[in-house]
C-alpha cells in the first residue's frame, strides 16, 4: 500500500486552510497500481469512512472497474483536492421546518492549487501505467483549462501533465511524457443519464488497452 508521507499531509491541511473545505482523505492504492484514479475531492461521504469513492458514485465506479476486471484493491484513487468542498445551502426537514446544512461542492481554482502538490508526489511515486481522470476537474488538473472531457474521453493521450511550480507560483508542463485516459465522472450518470453509454464504451476500450499491455 502506498502511503502519502505525513509532512505532505500536513503541507495539504496547512495549504487549504482558510478555504470553506473540511476534513481531509488520503488518495488509496497498492504501490503497483494497474491504473490510477484521479476524481474531484471527497464529499460527505468520503469524510465519514476516510476512503475515496464510497458513497454513491463510488459504487458506480466500482461497477466500471468490475466491467473490466479490476477491484478497488487493484488502482489508486485520488483526486485533485483531498478535502471535502462544501457550501451551505437550506434543507426542508419532513416537519417542515428550514435547516442549514452543508452540501458537496466542486473544487475551486485556489484549492486544486492548494492541493496540487499532493497530487504531484503521488504520481511522481506511485508513478502509474495509465492515470485515468474521472470529468473535467480532474482532466484540466492535469492536461490544462482548455480540456474538455466530452472532447477527449475514451482515448488515450501520451502526454506531458501539469504540475505546480511553487517557485514562479504556476502549472508547468513535466519533461516526462504519461499516459491519459479521460472518462466521466462516474457521478455524471445521475444527472445526466445518457452519459451511461458513453463512459460504458470509454471502460471497454480502457479495458482492451490494460489486456494488450
Ligand atoms: N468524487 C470524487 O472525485 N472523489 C471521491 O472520493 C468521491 C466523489
Amino acid at each position: 500500500m502506498y502511503k502519502l508521507a505525513d509532512e505532505l499531509v500536513e503541507l495539504g491541511i496547512e495549504r487549504i486552510k482558510g478555504f470553506p473545505v473540511e476534513g481531509f482523505v488520503r488518495g488509496r492504492g497498492p504501490e503497483h497500481p494497474a491504473i490510477m484514479l484521479v476524481g474531484e475531492a471527497p464529499g460527505e461521504n468520503e469524510l465519514e469512512t476516510g476512503i475515496p469513492f464510497t458513497g454513491r458514485a463510488g459504487k458506480e465506479l466500482m461497477a466500471s472497474l468490475k466491467s473490466v476486471g479490476l477491484e478497488r484493491e487493484d488502482v489508486y484513487i485520488t483526486s485533485a483536492v483531498r478535502s471535502r468542498p462544501y457550501k451551505w445551502g437550506k434543507k426542508k426537514e419532513r416537519d417542515g421546518r428550514i435547516t442549514e446544512r452543508k452540501y458537496n461542492r466542486a473544487p475551486k481554482k485556489q484549492e486544486i492549487i492548494a492541493h496540487a502538490p499532493l497530487l504531484d508526489a503521488e504520481i511522481k511515486d506511485v508513478a502509474p501505467p495509465i492515470i485515468v481522470t474521472l470529468g473535467n476537474i480532474g482532466l484540466r488538473r492535469l492536461i490544462g483549462p482548455e480540456a474538455k472531457v466530452t472532447q477527449l474521453h475514451g482515448v488515450l493521450m501520451e502526454t506531458p501533465i501539469l504540475r505546480w511550480d511553487e517557485g514562479s507560483k504556476q502549472f508547468v508542463e513535466t519533461e516526462e511524457i504519461y499516459h491519459v485516459f479521460p472518462t466521466f465522472h462516474p457521478a455524471s450518470v445521475f444527472y445526466n443519464p445518457p452519459v451511461r453509454t458513453l463512459k460504458d464504451e470509454d471502460w471497454q476500450k480502457l479495458g482492451e488497452l490494460l489486456r494488450m499491455k
